[in-house]
C-alpha cells in the first residue's frame, strides 16, 4: 500500500500526524511533512493507512496512483 499526500490540499489540519503517527509526522508550520510524496505502509500497517485517508478533512492523503 501506497499514499500520497497532496502538497496543494493538505491545510494543516494535523488529524493524519494526531491519529496515525506511525506513517505521519508534522512539519515545523504544522503541515504533514510527507506532502508531496509517497508514503510506502509497512505490512501490517494497512488499517492505519485507511484511517489516513478517511481521517484528512481535506482529502488530501489518497492511495497511490499505481495502488488504487
Ligand atoms: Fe494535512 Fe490532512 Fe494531515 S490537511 S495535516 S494531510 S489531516
Amino acid at each position: 500500500m501506497k499514499l500520497t499526500v497532496d502538497d496543494n490540499l493538505c491545510s494543516g489540519h494535523g488529524r493524519c500526524y494526531t491519529l496515525v503517527p506511525e506513517l505521519f509526522t508534522a512539519d515545523d508550520e504544522g503541515f504533514c511533512a510527507q506532502r508531496g510524496q509517497v508514503v510506502e505502509v509497512p505490512a501490517g500497517l494497512e488499517e492505519k493507512g485507511q484511517l489516513g485517508i478517511d481521517c484528512c478533512p481535506e482529502g488530501a492523503i489518497a492511495l497511490a496512483d499505481d495502488d488504487a
